[in-house]
């Protein structure tokens, strides 16, 4: 096909600093204790609520998560700050979105058989972007010597696919012929390491994905794009109201409601059917049936919520290939999960073989690409 996309190439930067959920749950016990002790008279009058202890056992069996990556280690599991320590960088620095990206760009490119100054269109998505503006994407392009045309997106999770769409129509209406999607997530920063309900579900990591016009593609491995569907669904349940405004607003806010918060159920009970249906609209566009699908590498947020969509769309539960699992180690990096489970784990496919690469999360935002082994 001439307008065929393919994707040649990905890179996974992984920070250099990993957290056990007992390192977390012990910094947070110390922490919600002197809150308590400190708090015994308000607490008992009512006024103050107390902080609840934390517990190892109960995120394991309700996430799957085991560990996750950060940028900076000390900060947040010092029990007096709960919060990663981030240096101030002077604007001739490199900002650390585009510092965790230039990794995974070398990774990604040199998969493609690419230079870094044939690529000519930079998509970062992540659901949090760490200025306004001039564009990380655009710092990148300058960095690596790239033309072309660069722009930051933010659909929350969903980041990664919505990207990946952009690039895709770009490469197939001319205006691009070299794309990089980069997901650079510094979730640890959005985070609220305070509140027990919080405080293990994320982890940091930056994603890389090149791609193609077939046509152009030189990479000894390649997966085409069959088909690409967005779907948006407005909800509350996973928010978060960080922006320019806040120091305008006169009433004060909470700051915990400055950064992420969800109602975790509801969450799950919602999303589940929408991803399921979504991945049944896609799968039956394409004139597939689920059994046709080698593999699914789904946003990585929570074990049971992958395995119940996995099992709504195939009818049995998937084995460990055919739904990869990446947060027991990573936790939820927002936009990059499902890319680094396909990053990591699409070994052992073939020629033919077919795969749903599909994210999901805040807005309510969902986006998916079947693709196929070239
Ligand atoms: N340690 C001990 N107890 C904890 C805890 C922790 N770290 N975190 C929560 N709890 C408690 C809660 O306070 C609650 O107590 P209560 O029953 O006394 O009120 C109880 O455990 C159950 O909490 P709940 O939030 O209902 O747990 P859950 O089984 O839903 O699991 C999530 C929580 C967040 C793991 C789960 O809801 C989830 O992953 N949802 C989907 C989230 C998602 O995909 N978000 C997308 C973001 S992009």
């Amino acid at each position: 096909m001439p307008d065929s996309v393919v994707i040649t190439g990905t890179g996974l930067f992984t920070p250099p600093h990993s957290i056990s959920n007992d390192e977390l749950v012990a910094s947070l016990t110390v922490s919600a204790t002197r809150f308590n002790e400190e708090h015994a008279a308000e607490i008992e009058a009512g006024t103050v609520e107390a902080r609840a202890i934390p517990d190892a056992e109960f995120i394991e069996k309700a996430s799957g998560i085991r560990s996750r990556y950060v940028m900076e280690k000390e900060g947040v599991l010092d029990p007096d700050r709960l919060r990663p320590h981030l240096p101030t960088r002077s604007e001739d620095e490199l900002s650390l979105m585009a510092e965790m990206a230039l990794p995974a760009i070398d990774e990604a490119l040199a998969q493609a058989g690419r230079r870094r100054d044939e690529v000519d269109c930079i998509i970062v998505g992540a659901s949090n972007i760490q200025r306004a503006y001039p564009a990380v994407a655009i710092e990148i392009q300058h960095t690596i010597g790239a033309g072309g045309w660069a722009y930051d997106m933010n659909v929350a999770c969903s980041s990664a696919t919505f990207s990946m769409q952009a690039a895709v129509d770009a490469l197939r209406n001319g205006s691009a012929r070299c794309a990089l999607v980069v997901n650079p997530e510094i979730t640890s920063a959005h985070n609220n390491f305070a509140l027990r309900d919080h405080h293990f579900i994320f982890g940091d990591a930056c994603t890389v994905a090149v791609l193609e016009r077939a046509d152009d593609a030189v990479a000894a491995e390649q997966w085409e794009v069959l088909r690409t569907r967005l779907e948006t669904k407005f909800s509350n349940s996973i928010r978060n109201d960080f922006g320019f405004l806040n120091p305008c607003e006169d009433d004060a806010r909470d700051p915990f409601e400055l950064v992420f918060r969800q109602r975790g159920q509801q969450v799950f009970k919602e999303v589940v059917p929408l991803v399921v249906r979504h991945i049944e609209e896609q799968l039956g566009a394409l004139s597939l049936d689920a059994a046709a699908i080698r593999r699914f590498w789904l946003h990585q947020a929570n074990l049971k919520m992958n395995q119940l969509i996995a099992k709504q769309v195939l009818g049995r539960l998937p084995d460990e290939t055919e739904a990869p699992v990446i947060l027991d180690r990573y936790a939820n990096t927002s936009s990059a999960g499902s890319v680094i489970a396909f990053h990591l784990h699409r070994g052992g496919l073939e020629a033919g073989h077919l795969g749903v690469l599909c994210s999901f999360g805040a807005g309510y935002s969902i986006g998916s690409l079947v693709v196929r082994k070239r």
